[in-house]
């Protein structure tokens, strides 16, 4: 190996040692609203930290490294600007990865990031042993991580919602039931008036009287055992003619096929705070197809990452 190689493969470790720190920065800048003030402008480190409320000291050194990460921009002479990466990190953009960064940052969903290895060899999620409750549970305790992340999973819907109408045709229904809704960003999109909405739990049951059933992100919440309760309840909801109609990241079934790691660490994520896992297209036909349904196709979503899984029922 050349000494070049080596230097490069030195500082890309060394970049993934230190990258929760880089996310921690992440997270300052989005707690202390510090992208805001810069908005389209460019701003001194006092006007900054007069605006945030901070140190002007402590606020330099958080723009330089955000600036070092390429979120901001140096312009000399203690003036900084926004790259269109850091202006994402700005409230209030629909879309924009915000409070996503707000959620996936926070203590409650890293603290159990750092027993990984435990949650590898375990058979629970260590936000079990860290909260001593799941990770939903504990949502119905915390009304304000619940509405921020509802509202992440609001920013990561909105692509998709988006992209739906376009990549599938609707209108044959007369009826689509969206199970585990969340905020009902899903149906956002020019048919909230004509909607009801219901509180359930669907490991009960659910209503019928639809012809299609929406799941998105939410089998990647469970395992195959808890999916399959999920799957049988829209199995007995659904007319022989109906269709699920699944939304979530397919895995590639090469890793080398991927778009970006942030599938796999979320795949990650399932087994340390949540205790599901992504599927490969194949573990996706596996499941559905021992739960009375066959897929049809699978229809990508650009650019929300997210994929349109449609199936009948068998
Ligand atoms: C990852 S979120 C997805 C929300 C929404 N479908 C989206 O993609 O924006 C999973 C959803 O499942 C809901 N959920 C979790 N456990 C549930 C249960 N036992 N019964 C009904 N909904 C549940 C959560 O409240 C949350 O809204």
């Amino acid at each position: 190996m050349g000494q070049d190689t080596i230097t490069e493969a030195r500082r890309a470790l060394m970049n993934m040692i230190f990258g929760s720190m880089a996310s921690q920065v992440v997270s300052a800048c989005v707690r202390l609203g510090v992208a805001d003030p810069l908005g389209e402008a460019e701003l001194c480190t006092p006007e900054v930290a007069s605006t945030c409320g901070t140190p002007v000291g402590t606020t330099r050194r958080l723009l330089r490294a955000a600036t070092a990460l390429g979120l901001a921009v140096d312009r000399g002479g203690d003036r900084f600007a926004l790259t269109p990466m850091g202006a994402m990190l700005r409230s209030g953009g629909e879309g924009s990865p915000h409070t996503f960064a707000r959620v996936f940052t926070d203590p409650v969903m890293v603290r159990p990031w750092h027993r990984l290895d435990e949650a590898v060899i375990g058979d629970r999620t260590t936000f079990e042993d860290e909260f001593g409750v799941p990770f939903f549970d504990h949502l119905k305790t915390a009304p304000d991580l619940a509405a921020a992340f509802n509202a992440a999973m609001s920013q990561g819907t909105h692509l998709a919602a988006a992209a739906l109408p376009e990549a599938y045709d609707f209108g044959r229904f007369g009826a689509v039931m969206d199970v585990g809704g969340g905020d009902g960003t899903l149906r956002a999109t020019g048919v909230a008036s004509r909607c009801a909405v219901r509180t359930g739990d669907f490991f009960t049951s659910f209503p019928g009287g639809v012809d299609a059933i929406l799941l998105k992100s939410v089998l990647h919440d469970w395992d195959d055992e808890r999916a399959t309760t999920i799957l049988g309840h829209c199995r007995q909801a659904l007319p022989d003619h109906g269709r699920l109609l699944v939304v979530e990241p397919v895995l590639p079934e090469a890793v080398a096929d991927a778009l970006s790691p942030v599938v796999y660490l979320s795949d990650l994520n399932m087994p340390v705070n949540v205790g599901g896992r992504e599927r490969t297209r194949a573990e996706f036909e596996t499941l559905l197809s021992g739960n009375g349904f066959t897929v049809d196709d699978v229809i990508p979503l650009p650019p929300s990452g997210f994929c349109l899984i449609e199936a009948t029922c068998s």
